[in-house]
C-alpha cells in the first residue's frame, strides 16, 4: 500500500479503489459508486430514452469528432468493433440493438444501469458476460473529457472491443477474479483494468495503437496518449499492478501489449499464481 492508500481504507480494510477517494473528495456526485437496487433491465427489455435534440447534437459531435482520429490510431480490432456495431453517427444508439450485435458476435449482453456502479455490482455482470452501460449523455462542458461514466464512453469506447473474441474472454475472466479478490489484490485489479481496458496500447506491425475505453472516447486522450509526453512500458502484469494513477489527469505512463491472447493468458496465469481464479 502506498502513502495514498493508506489515508483511504474503508470499513473492511479494503484500500479505497480511485473513484472512492475521489468522491470522498466531494469532486463529482456522479462518480460515487450506488448499488444496483435489483436485476438492471438487459438485452431487449431495455426501453429506449425520449432523448432531446440537443442530446442527438451532443451524440453526433462526440461521434464526429472521434471517428476521424480513428485511423493509424485505434487498432484494427477497435476499428472492426465500431463496423460491426453500426453505430448511427447522427442519433443516440439503441443499448437493445447493440446488445444484440454483441449477443450475435461474444455472447455478451448489455445491462441498462444508472451511473458508476459499486465494484462488486460491476464484477457480477462482467464475470456473467453482461457489460453495464449508462443510457444518458454528458453535458456540452464536458465534450473533452469526464471522469464519470456517460453513454459516450460506454458505448464508443467500450462495445467495439467486446466484439473480439480474445479481449471479450479476457474481460469475462476480469470479472471473475475481481469477484474474489480482497485487500492488496482489488487495488491491484483496479490498476490492471485501468492500464489495460480503460487506457491501454498495443504493439502491431504498423506501429502502436490504442484500444482503452477511456482513450478512445476522449480527444485529448486520443493524441495525448501516442505523443511523447507518455513514457510507455511493455505490459507486464507485476509492472501495472505496482503504477498507481489518477483519473483526473492525462495519463503519463501507460502500458502496450503485443496481442490480445497475450492480455488475455498473462492475466489468467497472474490472477491463477493469486489464487483469484
Ligand atoms: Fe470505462
Amino acid at each position: 500500500m502506498n502513502a495514498v492508500e493508506s489515508d483511504f481504507v474503508s470499513a473492511d480494510a479494503s484500500p479505497l479503489s480511485a473513484y472512492e477517494k475521489a468522491a470522498l473528495g466531494g469532486n463529482d456526485p456522479r462518480c460515487i459508486p450506488q448499488h444496483l437496487d435489483g436485476p438492471p433491465p438487459m438485452c431487449s427489455e431495455i426501453v429506449y430514452p425520449n432523448y432531446t435534440e440537443e442530446e442527438h447534437q451532443i451524440w453526433q459531435t462526440l461521434y464526429r469528432r472521434q471517428i476521424e482520429l480513428l485511423p493509424n490510431r485505434a487498432c484494427e480490432e477497435f476499428l472492426r468493433g465500431v463496423e460491426m456495431l453500426k453505430l448511427n453517427p447522427n442519433k443516440i444508439p439503441s443499448l437493445a440493438e447493440l446488445s444484440n450485435v454483441l449477443e450475435a458476435q461474444t455472447d455478451w449482453c448489455i445491462a441498462r444501469i444508472p451511473g458508476l456502479l459499486h465494484e462488486q455490482d460491476f464484477f457480477k455482470l462482467l464475470a456473467e458476460r453482461v457489460f453495464p452501460s449508462t443510457d444518458y449523455i454528458r453535458g456540452k462542458d464536458e465534450m473533452g473529457y469526464t471522469p464519470a461514466p456517460d453513454l459516450f464512453h460506454d458505448i464508443f469506447g467500450h462495445m467495439p472491443m467486446l466484439t473480439n473474441k480474445d479481449f471479450a474472454d479476457f474481460y469475462q475472466l476480469f470479472g471473475k477474479a475481481a469477484l474474489n479478490a480482497k485487500g492488496s489484490d482489488r487495488t491491484a485489479l483496479e490498476r490492471f483494468h485501468w492500464f489495460t481496458v480503460e487506457f491501454g496500447l498495443i504493439e502491431t506491425p504498423n506501429g502502436r495503437r490504442i484500444y482503452g475505453a477511456g482513450t478512445l472516447s476522449s480527444a485529448t486522450e486520443v493524441m495525448h496518449s501516442l505523443s511523447d509526453d507518455v513514457v510507455v512500458y511493455p505490459f507486464s502484469p507485476e509492472r501495472v499492478i505496482n503504477q498507481d494513477y489518477d483519473v483526473w489527469h492525462l495519463q503519463p505512463i501507460l502500458f502496450a501489449i503485443e496481442s490480445f491472447e497475450e492480455l488475455k493468458q498473462g492475466f489468467r496465469d497472474w490472477t491463477r499464481l493469486r489464487g483469484l481464479l
